[in-house]
């Protein structure tokens, strides 16, 4: 019959539960456009090579046409039975066009056409992606550009060390989603490759023209390779991968969020529009959002750790196992793209750095130790002298209740003659960070300058 999907080698019908353990159809659905965008590419090569006549293509085309718009009018509701979005496509094809339809899958198999459908989608993902990341970038920047001269301790094992200028914190953000848009970039380039014409394994015997495929769907090569090209998913890996690091970055950063909202820290504010209450506690606001970020991490490394099993053991060449790389793979593309569109929106309107609180934590402290030793190294004293020296200040200042600031004149030179009226200047918190100008560093001046070469990075 005409709904009959595999050859009359089949007598029976499918056991139903196991029709639908089979499919894939609930969620493969979404590469419709993409299996469309394949076939008709496909059909147009049928005609160029005069496999099948050019009338036969143009009937093919329209009716691939004609199921995409119902698709985007919401009218295509394929079922459970018709297995998997390809079948999908040509039963309905053939129940439009009538008997050409059947043409369609002339040299080609469901094999390389699945691969062409998750590649062509995943490119597109990518290229969004992308600007997701640099629409981050850029909440990130400005709220750099706002925070130069704002001051935050800065930590080792989380131990106050030095004091920091917030945007130098920000833009090391701002590196990694720089390193994520560059590596997505890189998996794009392994992603862009037509397996288009491998067939189920071996090629064909029909004299298609795999080019002139490759070229319709925007790919920059083909597969030398049959056999490598139907069953490779290395691109799928190498995407997981990278939208595990974008995911690992954001957590992180969300994690800082996190403690920073806490009372301990203090210094940010969350605000209404991006925070929510307690259904007991009335006093409490929760940092929701960057909990669920740093939450839903832990489900993009799974599907990557979960695709590296699925493909460890398998032979050549397409094996069912093979199906299994959609779903975690549709769900990292979306989970990853509504991180980084919360994560932008909670820079650019959910935070408030509580400014008055950043200035007093970073003077009570000792983070400006290095700063002491420092300065006694730039008077000639060897650096490893001077640290041990401050070591014993910060020791028994700590047991005075004091801080280096309030240490007189009187007790500085008791501890060094070479210090000098000028240690007070040189201990600011301002001074302290003012002072970092290496390369890299956190100096305003460098601040100011990687805000500039972030800039142009990113146009
Ligand atoms: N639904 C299948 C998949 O997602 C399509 C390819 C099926 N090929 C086959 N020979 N069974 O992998």
């Amino acid at each position: 019959t005409e709904t009959n999907t595999w050859s009359n080698r089949f007598e029976t019908a499918l056991n139903p539960m196991i029709a639908t353990f089979n499919a894939s159809i609930p969620f493969d659905i979404i590469l419709l456009p993409y299996d469309i965008q394949g076939s008709i590419a496909h059909a147009k090569m049928l005609a160029k090579t005069g496999i099948i006549s050019e009338e036969e293509a143009t009937q093919l085309v329209q009716g691939l046409q004609e199921i995409l718009t119902e698709y985007e009018n919401g009218e295509f509701h394929p079922d459970i039975n018709e297995e998997d979005v390809h079948f999908a496509v040509e039963h309905r094809l053939t129940a439009k066009i009538g008997e050409v339809g059947k043409k369609l899958h002339t040299a080609r198999s469901r094999n390389d056409q699945v691969g062409t459908d998750l590649r062509l989608y995943l490119q597109d993902k990518i290229t969004h992606l992308r600007a997701n990341l640099r629409h981050y970038q850029q909440a990130l920047l400005n709220l750099a550009e706002n925070h130069i001269d704002t001051l935050i301790p800065g930590y080792t094992h989380l131990q106050r060390a030095q004091p920091i200028s917030l945007a130098h914190h920000l833009l090391a953000y701002w590196e990694m989603a720089q390193r994520d848009w560059e590596r997505l970039g890189d998996v794009a380039k392994r992603t862009n490759i037509s397996p288009l014409g491998c067939g189920a394994l071996a090629g064909t015997t029909f004299p298609i023209d795999r080019d002139y495929t490759a070229n319709e769907l925007g790919f920059n090569d083909i597969y030398r390779n049959s056999l490598d090209a139907v069953s490779d998913r290395d691109f799928v890996i190498e995407f997981l991968n990278a939208a595990s690091l974008i995911m690992v970055h954001l957590s992180r950063f969300s994690e800082e969020i996190i403690f920073w909202s806490s009372q301990e820290f203090n210094f940010v504010t969350l605000k209404d529009s991006c925070a929510t209450g307690s259904s007991i506690m009335p006093q409490k606001k929760n940092p929701d959002v960057p909990e669920l970020i740093r939450g839903k991490t832990g489900r993009i490394c799974g599907h990557l750790q979960g695709m590296l099993m699925v493909m460890k053991g398998l032979p050549l060449a397409y094996n069912k196992d093979l199906q299994e790389d959609k779903e975690g793979l549709f769900d990292s593309v979306k989970t990853t793209e509504s991180c980084l569109e919360a994560m932008t929106i909670l820079l650019t309107e959910g935070l408030e750095f509580r400014k008055q609180r950043l200035e007093e934590a970073v003077a009570e402290d000792f983070s400006n130790a290095t700063d002491v030793a420092d300065y006694l190294a730039n008077k000639g004293v060897p650096f490893r002298e001077a640290y041990n020296l401050v070591g014993e200040v910060v020791k028994t200042s700590l047991a005075a209740g004091k801080l280096l600031k309030d240490l007189t004149l009187e007790e500085w030179q008791a501890i060094h003659p070479q210090f000098e009226n000028d240690i007070y200047e040189a201990i600011t918190p301002k001074q302290v960070v003012s002072a970092r100008n290496s390369y890299g560093g956190t100096g305003f001046k460098e601040v100011r300058n990687a805000i500039e070469i972030a800039k142009t990075l990113t146009t």
